[in-house]
């Protein structure tokens, strides 16, 4: 029996996990079983499911909602047979990048809600998947996060947004310290996707100067055409995942891995 390559995406309903989802879709095919996590669903997944045989669903769940989280992840991980799988990808990758603007203005509860959905949920959903798993020995297990070079780089009014992904960073490594390095062990990587022309950049260049001081460099890197498209952000992604010659634990940026 040729055994599926599991995918488990949240934010998939766009941007970047959406071309994450279609991209494995196209080149699995009727292998790949993908299943997305966000709030609203995407029609263009459904179709490009039907195009390619893979098997696809969609949960629609707030990940903000922490106290949800492991019930959740619970039932996503039912919709797979560890028996027929070769290998199972959990991608944590919905985020948003609100609030933005000096940290002494920011709303408490806005910055509780951001830091529910960038960091508290790739916390509990990783434990999750980590624990619900123990016992899947025979499938290849990796934990991937979707992080930023912000998380590495201050921006003048980023507080928010930068601390998160430094924290995914930091909890990717952490995770690689306890996993090691045995053959069931959940193998993790952090990876910095770059400049990507989604709804989260359109978000970004309506921002004004105040709020975010870098403004308009992202606005010229628009007019330039020096965004990536989410395509070949998911593409690269995809290869990294396919290659898997990252290192437990390890943190990475597509535009400069090679
Ligand atoms: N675009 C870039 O240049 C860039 C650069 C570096 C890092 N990143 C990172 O890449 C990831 C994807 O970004 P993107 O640019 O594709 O953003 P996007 O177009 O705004 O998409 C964000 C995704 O996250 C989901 N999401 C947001 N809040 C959610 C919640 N409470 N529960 C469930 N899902 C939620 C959204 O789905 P719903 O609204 O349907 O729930 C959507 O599918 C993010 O982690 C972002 O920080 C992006």
């Amino acid at each position: 029996m040729t055994k599926m390559n599991g995918y488990v995406i949240t934010g998939a309903s766009r941007g970047i996990g959406e071309a994450l989802a279609r991209k494995v879709m196209e080149t699995d095919g009727s292998l790949a079983h993908v299943v997305c996590v966000s709030r609203t669903a995407s029609g263009r997944l459904e179709e490009a499911a039907a195009a390619a045989g893979a098997r696809l669903k969609t949960f629609q769940c707030d990940i903000g909602r922490y106290e949800e989280l492991d019930e959740w992840a619970r039932r996503i991980l039912a919709e797979f047979d560890p028996e027929r799988l070769q290998s199972l990808y959990w991608v944590n990758n919905a985020g948003v990048l609100e609030p933005m603007g000096p940290i002494e203005q920011a709303d408490p509860a806005a910055l509780a809600e951001h830091l529910h959905i960038n960091l508290l949920a790739p916390m509990i959903l990783s434990g999750a998947f980590i624990r619900h798993t123990v016992e899947w020995t025979q499938v290849r297990k990796r934990l991937v996060h979707i992080s930023s070079g912000a998380g590495k780089k201050p921006y003048y009014g980023w507080g928010a947004y930068c601390a998160s992904k430094a924290g995914v960073d930091m909890l990717s490594r952490c995770i690689g310290v306890e996993q090691g390095t045995d053959d069931s062990a959940v193998k993790t990587v952090s990876i910095a996707p770059g400049v990507v022309d989604t709804a989260m950049q359109e978000q970004i260049r309506g921002t004004n100067e105040e709020m975010f001081r870098d403004v308009g460099r992202f606005i010229e890197l628009k007019n330039s055409g020096a965004l990536f498209a989410p395509e070949e952000a998911a593409a690269r992604i995809a290869q990294v995942l396919r290659e898997d010659r990252y290192a437990q634990g390890d943190v990475i940026d597509i535009r400069t891995y090679s």
